[in-house]
């Protein structure tokens, strides 16, 4: 049932405040600001993690990475599944491996799970589908409590899975010495304020985001840009956006630019910069320049204190509320999903049913 919704991805990019404050419920404690005691791996105990996973599971895992070594000073090694699976790569018992899968039933995020089972690392399951052959080969499973999700593009799971990452992030932190309990409270409050502010985002984007898709959709081209945790992002806004709208997109780190796509900038091909303003904002900005300075369009997704500190001419800005850096990636992905959404309304393309694609991608 989409309820008054034109599309599942629309019902669902609506849901996500209130999923992913349900999927919190499960990680963190609302009373105490704490996390809460996850069985199945103990992070103190492990080396190392390994994440696999596919398409926009692969970008949450991506995240997770940023969070897993900067939170809890645990080494990721992270690779797409179908990757992953072949390399031959050294592993061992004191290790622990995360599987990332919305379905659950990902041929190759399965084969890889069996991999590292076969090599004796303990295995960890994000997942929406808890009754899944993923959820079931796992030693721990790590619910992201998103319901069920139907259109094809996947959105609540994402932000749900990225919930998740970054509160199973915070609890190793705790386990391992590297997280305070002072700063342990302030993430958690960050997380719990989260799905208030993806609600107020979600309303007050719409209009701006909509004008600026009818914009976009003229184009064949478009590339997104990010640094830090916004690339990633950058990579499942361009995701998205040929998913749906089978416009040409592509992400890539910021820092890349110089080191290829900057040959591509014309005033034929958007870049939409992702850049909140953290620690990389001023980088970031300079990128911005020489796009701008080879006649590129931008269309800057940032925050107040972002906006208020450049003076570049853009396409669009779409400015955001200042939020804490460990909930940036969830409430940015939110601009992100809506300009992928409505570019796709407006190409008149099949949004929950895009072609060629499934849901579940059970064959490798
Ligand atoms: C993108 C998308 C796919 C899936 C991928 C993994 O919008 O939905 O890239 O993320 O096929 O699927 P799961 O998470 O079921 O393993």
């Amino acid at each position: 049932d989409k309820g008054n919704h034109r599309h599942f991805m629309e019902k669902e990019i609506h849901e996500q405040p209130e999923v992913i404050s349900h999927a919190l419920s499960h990680y963190v404690d609302f009373t105490t600001n704490k996390v809460t005691t996850q069985p199945g791996i103990d992070f103190a105990a492990v080396r190392s993690l390994a994440i696999s996973a596919c398409g926009t599971a692969y970008l949450a895992g991506l995240t997770g990475k940023y969070w897993f070594e900067r939170y809890a000073r645990l080494p990721v090694e992270i690779d797409v599944a179908s990757e992953f699976r072949y390399r031959e790569m050294p592993l061992s018992p004191d290790q622990a491996a995360l599987f990332i899968s919305q379905s659950g039933e990902t041929a190759d995020t399965l084969a890889s799970l069996r991999y590292c089972k076969a090599e004796g690392l303990k295995i960890g399951a994000v997942v929406n589908v808890k009754e899944s052959t993923i959820a079931r080969e796992s030693d721990a499973v790590f619910p992201i409590l998103a319901g069920p999700e139907i259109g094809v593009a996947s959105t609540k799971a994402f932000t749900c899975q990225l919930a998740v990452l970054a509160a199973l992030s915070v609890a190793a932190g705790r386990a391992r010495g590297t997280v305070s309990e002072a700063e342990e409270i302030a993430l958690v409050k960050s997380l719990i304020e989260m799905p208030r502010i993806m609600n107020r985002v979600l309303n007050a984007v719409q209009p701006q985001i909509e004008n600026l898709a009818r914009d976009l959709s003229r184009y064949k081209d478009v590339l997104y840009l990010g640094r830090g945790t916004s690339y990633p992002l950058a990579l499942e806004g361009a995701l998205k956006l040929k998913e749906i709208s089978y416009i040409h997109a592509e992400g890539y780190a910021a820092g890349e630019l110089k080191h290829g796509p900057i040959a591509l900038i014309d005033e034929n091909m958007p870049v939409i910069v992702i850049a909140p303003h953290d620690r990389f904002f001023e980088k970031t900005i300079s990128n911005m320049q020489e796009v701008a300075a080879r006649g590129g369009k931008i269309i800057f997704i940032t925050d107040e204190k972002g906006a208020a500190a450049s003076k570049l001419a853009t396409m669009a800005t779409i400015v955001l509320p200042n939020v804490d850096e460990i909930i940036a990636p969830m409430v940015f992905a939110l601009p992100i999903q809506l300009l992928a959404y409505h570019t796709a309304v407006f190409m008149g393309t099949d949004v929950d049913q895009p072609r060629n694609l499934a849901k579940s991608v059970t064959v490798e």
